[in-house]
């Protein structure tokens, strides 16, 4: 009989690796929280924020619940609303423009590249055309550090100071990485950032972050995030969200963060060890020089409509991967009302239908690693 037995699969993230390296310390982090029943900005969340900064080199951490949260929050401090554009990529996942229609602004959406993901800056002025044509006033970019690598912070920097945006960094993905030496958390005029348990820094729930070099935007941020509160939460000077990270997520950050480098580091060695594997079957991603990414996706691409094949076999051997993502923003349902910018998106069409993204994580060890590139290679050849 001809029956193929049942391969069990290796985790896509096995967040259950890292749990057991860092098991007591963060079962005493969390014990001190349940013992000082302070959940609500407890004196772990100014200490995280503290940390938090100081890694990425930014003036400010103020922490929230979310990542979405961190962007709504930084878009509501810098004043964007009704009648407002903020230019975003579509190739990304839906937060990022979905923060713009919860403040009331309008997404207008611009192309990426297809060697980085990351925003095309020579697209800009198209969008921000496309916004004035739609009777919209351009006031923001939202940059995603896709996959963990930096978009091109100091083009982008250039674009938005020649047309009077702010730059919001969506660093969901890319928190920890590098560009030209320095930290993500200070491109722009706020970085926002996700600790969903998925990303490269995640805690055990929700929990996001705004860092920001601003004094000004700090203090905001802080008042939004409890009710727009003033000298204290009943007084109300502004409109404002309930998006507190949970103390006891803040116990289990600090814990996390201590090794982060560590991780990150051992990200690097795997990334290069898919590079090396694959480079000749599949498109593998590209960093450019003076950039280093975090790897919270390690996504090739695959044309020829061989994707979905490839997907069924590494799938029979036990391997998972993920299409981040099958549907662009301007053509999902919720989004594909919102201007496009000129010269269209003809390469976050094509990036739809070719990438998958396989295991990636800091524990993924060596004869693990060679199980799945001998797979991908088997099936691509
Ligand atoms: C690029 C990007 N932006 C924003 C978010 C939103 O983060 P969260 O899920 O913490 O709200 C995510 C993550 O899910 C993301 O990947």
């Amino acid at each position: 009989m001809n029956v193929r037995t049942q391969v069990p699969m290796i985790p896509f993230i096995d967040l259950a690796a890292q749990r057991r390296r860092l098991g007591p310390a963060i079962d005493n982090a969390v014990a001190r929280v349940l013992n000082h029943c302070q959940f609500i900005i407890g004196p772990e969340v100014s200490a995280f924020e503290r940390e938090l900064a100081a890694f990425a080199g930014s003036r400010h951490a103020v922490s929230c619940a979310s990542g979405t949260d961190a962007l709504v929050l930084g878009l509501r401090a810098l004043g964007i609303g009704t009648g407002d554009a903020v230019i975003c990529p579509s190739f990304t996942f839906c937060a990022t423009a979905e923060v713009a229609v919860l403040v009331g602004a309008t997404p207008v959406f611009v192309d990426v590249r297809a060697d980085t993901f990351n925003i095309d800056v020579d697209a800009i002025p198209g969008a921000i055309e496309a916004a004035k044509a739609a009777g919209l006033t351009p006031k923001a970019i939202i940059p995603v550090d896709l996959f963990g690598l930096p978009a091109d912070h100091a083009a982008i920097a250039a674009a938005a100071e020649a047309n009077g945006l702010f730059v919001l960094d969506d660093a969901a993905q890319g928190f920890g990485a590098t560009y030209r030496n320095r930290r993500l958390g200070t491109f722009g005029q706020v970085t926002c950032t996700s600790f969903f348990p998925a990303k490269p820094l995640g805690c055990y729930g929700d929990g996001g972050a705004v860092l920001t070099d601003d004094d000004g935007i700090a203090d905001t941020l802080r008042s939004l995030r409890v009710h727009g509160q003033g000298s204290d939460k009943y007084d109300n000077i502004r409109i404002g969200l309930a998006s507190r990270l949970d103390t006891i997520q803040a116990a289990v950050l600090s814990e996390k963060l201590k090794i982060f480098p560590e991780e990150i580091e051992a990200r690097q060695v795997i990334a290069r060890r898919y590079a090396e594997g694959l480079r000749d079957v599949a498109a593998v991603p590209a960093v450019p020089a003076g950039l280093t990414s975090v790897w919270a996706q390690y996504t090739i691409r695959v044309s020829g409509g061989r994707r979905d094949a490839l997907a069924a076999a590494l799938k029979a051997d036990g391997i998972p991967t993920a299409i981040y993502y099958p549907i662009p923003l301007h053509r999902q349902v919720a989004y594909r009302q919102y201007p496009l910018g000129r010269g269209g998106l003809a390469v976050s069409d094509k990036l739809a239908r070719e990438v998958i993204s396989l295991p990636m994580h800091p524990y993924l060890d060596e004869p693990t690693q060679a199980r799945i590139v001998e797979a991908t290679r088997r099936a691509l050849k």
